[in-house]
């Protein structure tokens, strides 16, 4: 039966905190890289959830696994030991090549985690002393919405209204390695970074940036915390992002399509020397580890190794980032990407430019006003890029 998309719109505005702006399409059903509307209109989903869906929707492997660890065991909080969380440190280990983590459910919470265990390693193996430790950070970063995590960000829109905020941190630009080493100060304990940063528009730094970051951060004894919570798990083609740079950063922090699009989970990964020192007590979460979202979790990568959908990302990123080069259109200032990581940048309202998509059959949002994320689940097929290339097209046209 059809259902009125008013009678939604009018009760998520009249219920809903208004913290969000989203296109008035209505969903119901999801399967790969396609969703359809309460109307039953089909779209090519071009944003997979900011990065969470890389296995696309309603994935076969993970619906078993929900299906099955739903009905055996969901939750036991870490006052008791469950078989899923061991099991999925395993496939983490051999994922990253990490030697310790810890779990947590969202991305935010990830960075929280990071930042309390470096400050840790700064006063208890660097001898920072104690509440002088800083982190130094990138302008136009995001790293989630807690107030600590807003503290340090730039944009006004996050932060307006919501201080007293949280000290220790340091902005310098992004992309700057002589800014990273003009910042640190004995009392720097970290440096915390997106490889891309995603939510800024998809601004890729300069070539060799990361290996430059690696090795002042050795020098000066300060820890270099990736945030690949967006640009990991294939994104941008490669495990992380990082890795096309060839560094080891000490932390890592991952959520998003950890969860197979299923259930929130996220991760810091790293190693013993850092990770040993949160003992019993000094952090936690009531959901962080749980049976339910380990089993899904390790399913999610399973699914990314077995697929192959690492290195048809890079494949299939190339193919995609030319193909809208080619566009031909006044509106286009730029088209940028690594991976299925792609923007495109306008010379015009990108939510103008999302609406008229959407009416196509193509799902996008805009980032920044003028930006618009090319970001489908990794098992798109090249015809199904072939189709949204088309569509942009038509619409830029
Ligand atoms: C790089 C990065 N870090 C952290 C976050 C926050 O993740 P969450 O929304 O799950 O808290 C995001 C979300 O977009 C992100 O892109």
């Amino acid at each position: 039966m059809t259902q009125s998309i008013a009678r939604f719109l009018e009760l998520e505005s009249s219920f809903g905190a208004p913290n969000y702006l989203p296109l008035d399409i209505v969903l119901e059903k999801g399967e790969g890289v396609w969703v359809w509307d309460i109307l039953g209109k089909k779209y090519l989903d071009c944003l997979a959830s900011y990065s969470a869906l890389n296995q696309g929707h309603c994935h076969p492997k993970l619906i078993s696994v929900v299906e099955t660890q739903s009905k055996t065991l969901s939750l036991t909080s870490r006052a008791f030991r469950n078989t899923k969380l061991p099991e999925l440190y395993e496939a983490l280990h051999r994922f990253s090549g990490k030697d310790m983590f810890l779990l947590m459910n969202s991305g935010a919470e990830a960075v929280e985690t990071a930042i309390k265990m470096a400050r840790r390693w700064g006063y208890r193996h660097k001898g920072i002393e104690r509440d002088k430790a800083e982190i130094i950070v990138c302008e136009n970063n995001f790293h989630g919405r807690t107030t600590t995590l807003i503290s340090f960000s730039s944009e006004e829109a996050y932060k307006k209204d919501f201080g007293p905020f949280t000290p220790g941190f340091k902005i310098i630009p992004f992309g700057n390695a002589a800014a990273l080493e003009n910042a640190i100060t004995e009392n720097t304990v970290a440096f915390l970074v997106e490889p891309i940063q995603a939510e800024a528009g998809v601004l890729i730094p300069p070539d060799h940036y990361l290996k430059s970051v690696e090795s002042i951060c050795k020098k000066a004894n300060v820890l270099f915390i990736a945030d690949e919570i967006q640009t990991g798990l294939g994104r941008t083609g490669e495990k992380f992002c990082f890795e096309r740079e060839s560094v080891n950063p000490d932390l890592i922090t991952i959520g998003k399509a950890l969860s197979g699009g299923y259930y929130p989970i996220s991760a810091v990964l790293g190693n013993k020397n850092i990770l040993e020192l949160m003992e019993p007590g000094s952090h936690g979460s009531t959901f962080g580890g749980n049976p339910f979202g380990c089993a899904i979790a390790k399913q999610a990568l399973d699914i990314l190794i077995e697929e192959d959908l690492i290195s048809k990302s890079k494949e299939l990123g190339i193919y995609a980032l030319e193909k809208f080069q080619k566009i031909n259109s006044p509106l286009i200032k730029e088209v940028r990407g690594i991976g299925l990581l792609i923007g495109i940048e306008l010379n015009v309202s990108a939510r103008t430019i999302c609406l008229k998509l959407a009416d196509e059959g193509i799902l996008c949002k805009d980032t920044h006003d003028n930006v618009i994320r090319f970001t489908p689940p990794l098992v798109i097929t090249k015809q199904e890029i072939d189709f949204a290339v088309e569509k942009f097209r038509k619409v830029l046209g």
